[in-house]
Formats: C-alpha cells, structure tokens, sequence
C-alpha cells in the first residue's frame, strides 16, 4: 500500500509509527472539487480548521485561495501563521471570550458567527473599545434534524448551537442599532457527518427565509454561511458527491445578490489522511482476539468517542488464514480500541492503514497514558515530508515545575 508514490512501509521504516500520512494531491484534490462545483455561484469556502490545523494543510489551502472557519484564537493564530487571509476568516463558536474578540477584530477577520444576544452585547463593547466595527452574521439555529451521530448534531433547538429562529430577527433588529457592529450574513451549521442532502436544503431554506425578511428591513445580508457537516465514506456510506451538494445549493439560492460561503472541514481532509500502526503483539483471548497495535484512542478518539467505523487495511497482503481481532491500543482503558471484530491475516510486526484519519484525528489527539503525539507526514509524488515530528518524552514534561 502507498500514500501517493511512497510505500507505507518505507514511511514507517523512516519515521516510526503511529504516526498519520496525509497526501497532498487528495487535500488538494478536495478543495478543488468544491471550488469547481460551486463555480457558477458567488462563493467562498472556509475551511473548518479544527477538522485538522495542521499548518502545512492550512498552508496549501490558503494557496489554492481558501478562506478558514476559525473556534479559537489558538486557530486564528494558526491560520495567521500559515499564510490565511484574515479578510476570508470567520470565527464560529459559542464561547468567544474578549481577548479572543480582540485578536479577531486585530487581524481584520470577515465575520463573526454570533452565537447568542450576551456575545453581540460583549462583541459591541470590545470593538468600541478598539475603534473598529465588527461583521457580523446571526448563526441561526434552524431545528433541523441532520440525522447523524447526536454528539455532533448542532441544529436542533435543544443543542447549545445558534440563536432559535424564532429570536433571530429580533436580534438583527437591535444589532442594526449598534454603532460598532455591522451586519454581513446569516449563518447556519447543522452538524457533521450529514450523509443526506434534505438536511441541507431544508436549512438553507429556513435561512434564505430570514435573509429575505432582512433585506425587506433594509439590512444589507452580503453573504449567507451554510456551515460544514457533508459527510464522507467510512464504510458504506454514501454521502451525495460534491457536486450534488452544490447544485442543490445553488438551486436553493436561486437568482439572489448573495454569497453563498461553506465552512467545510471533514469532506476536504477526511479521506486524504491515514493512520499508520504497527501490530505489537497478537493476544488470543476466550472468545475473542486482539490485534494490539501502537496507536490507541489518544491517537484517533473516534471509535471510542462515537462508536465510529474507520477502515482498517493491512499495509502489505499476507496469504494465510484471516481471523477476526478487535484492533486495540495500549491504552488502559476497555474504550481503547480503533475497529471491533475485523477479518484480517497478519502477524505481529505488520503494517496496518487506518483510513480516513485526516479528519479530526491529530485534532482531537491528547497525550493520555504519558503518550507523545504522533508524527504527521505529507506524501507528495515520490516524496515525504514531515509535517509535524514526533513528540519527545521531554515535550511531555517541559511545561512542568515540581513544588519547591
Ligand atoms: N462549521 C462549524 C461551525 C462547525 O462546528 C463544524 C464542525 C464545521 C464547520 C465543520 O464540519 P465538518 O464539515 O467537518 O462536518 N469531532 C467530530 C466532528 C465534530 C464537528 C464539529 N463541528 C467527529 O470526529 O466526527
């Protein structure tokens, strides 16, 4: 098996494993996807960062003319620090604190995805205070039911997401009154891994409805942000193609002066990532057998999280007789494990693929059991780089002081 032109076997030999290898060709492939599909349309894609903020991806989106979804200033700084323009960046998330107002406001970001009335009151006083006029969009929540994972379903009135529709216009109302704030769009998200197109269409309907009633009132809404959530292929899933998605958009904003912006994350990175580990030993247990691998759920959360299906192959085809191992980590939790119940024919020392990773992986790594993070490498044609080097056991304890 290779990433590109590279066998995964030479990356592992080179840089250790559990490390993730991404392809450039497919993160590029991806974003140009969507840029094509939704060409007939006046369009901005944002790139969800925290689906993977890793800088070398920033950076190659920022290239190909990508503007970025920001949650944080830790994102911000990111995204600053890989070459994104502040001018094509939004910042979504329900708990902005001021400094984190400050910074985005500093950087000139383009919009800021409000969340609730206490956020437009502090937004208001923090760019008083810094004599500038923040953009604004509403992120309405549209009680649309995305039928995913409930974890990651976002556009249900009862999830913590958005301002209820029904307050909605209210809110526009008075934020039209605030000297510092001016208004840009309508938001919405709905939630992620959305594997339907109803979903999608049914919440830009209900914002395009809000938009519409605000050009009525002589608001300017510039652009209209349909969040992230199309869904990728983990098993047998099939999400609509990007360019489904984008016709039924398009078609939703008709003949409208408006631009329509995406924040898309897990659909431009999901696929384009793998994680790379080794077996380390085969346990034959009563009844069942594992495959204990050295990457483990600090490394990849989401099977343990969600229950989440990830694929996993073996990087090198072995003749013999398959057997059915839970592939597990040598994390001491019983919820360590990436893949239940898997017919595979390998031995100890091979190479196993968990596909794709790219998505909310590194993301969501944690240092759980002393663990150093994992390498990143990009396979480009018939070279590797690496991205990200491997965390030391020094990087572990270098923030730490004992008492005196
Ligand atoms: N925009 C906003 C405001 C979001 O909250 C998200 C994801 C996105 C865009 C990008 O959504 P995507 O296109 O990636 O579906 N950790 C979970 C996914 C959490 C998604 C959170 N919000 C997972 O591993 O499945």
């Amino acid at each position: 098996m290779h990433a590109e032109g590279v066998p995964l076997s030479r990356i592992a030999r080179q840089f250790g494993t559990p490390c993730f290898v991404y392809s450039r060709a497919a993160l590029s492939a991806s974003y140009r996807s969507y840029d094509a599909a939704f060409a007939g349309t006046d369009h901005l894609i944002c790139y969800a960062v925290k689906a993977n903020p890793a800088l070398a991806i920033l950076n190659l989106y920022a290239r190909l003319g990508s503007g970025f979804d920001i949650v944080s200033g830790g994102e911000l700084a990111q995204v600053l620090a890989a070459g994104g323009d502040a001018r094509k960046t939004v910042f979504s998330g329900v708990g902005k604190t001021e400094e984190e107002m400050r910074q985005a406001l500093a950087a000139g970001i383009l919009c800021f995805n409000v969340e609730s009335g206490s956020e437009l009151e502090r937004l208001a006083r923090i760019a008083a205070a810094a004599g500038k006029t923040a953009s604004i969009s509403v992120r309405v929540n549209p009680d649309i039911d995305p039928r995913t994972h409930p974890y990651i379903a976002t556009g249900l009135k009862e999830n913590k997401f958005g301002v209820p529709y029904e307050e909605a216009l209210a809110l526009y109302r008075h934020a039209r009154t605030l000297p510092h704030i001016a208004i840009a769009g309508v938001g919405c998200h709905i939630g992620s891994q959305i594997t339907e197109l109803s979903p999608f269409v049914a919440a830009l309907e209900r914002t395009l409805e809000l938009a519409d009633r605000l050009r009525a009132e002589g608001m300017a809404v510039a652009h209209i942000d349909v969040g992230g959530g199309l869904g990728i292929r983990y098993r047998d899933e099939s999400p609509p193609a990007i360019a489904d998605y984008a016709r039924a958009l398009a078609g939703c904003m008709g003949p409208r002066a408006v631009k329509l912006m995406l924040e898309p994350g897990r659909s431009l990175v999901g696929n384009a990532g793998i994680l790379l580990t080794r077996v380390e030993y085969l346990k034959h247990g009563a009844g069942r057998n594992f495959a204990v691998v050295d990457a483990a759920m600090n490394d990849l959360i989401r099977p343990a999280l969600y229950d989440a299906f990830h694929e996993v192959l073996p990087v090198a085809r072995r003749t013999g007789d398959a057997v059915t191992y839970d592939i597990v980590g040598p994390v001491c939790e019983t919820g360590d494990f990436l893949a239940g119940e898997r017919k595979l024919a390998i031995a100890e020392g091979d190479l196993l693929a968990v596909m794709s990773a790219g998505a909310y992986g590194m993301s969501m790594s944690s240092n759980y059991n002393s663990r150093p993070r994992a390498a990143e490498i990009m396979a480009d044609g018939t070279v590797t780089h690496v991205t990200r080097a491997r965390e030391s056991i020094a990087d572990l304890m270098a923030r730490e002081r004992m008492l005196p």
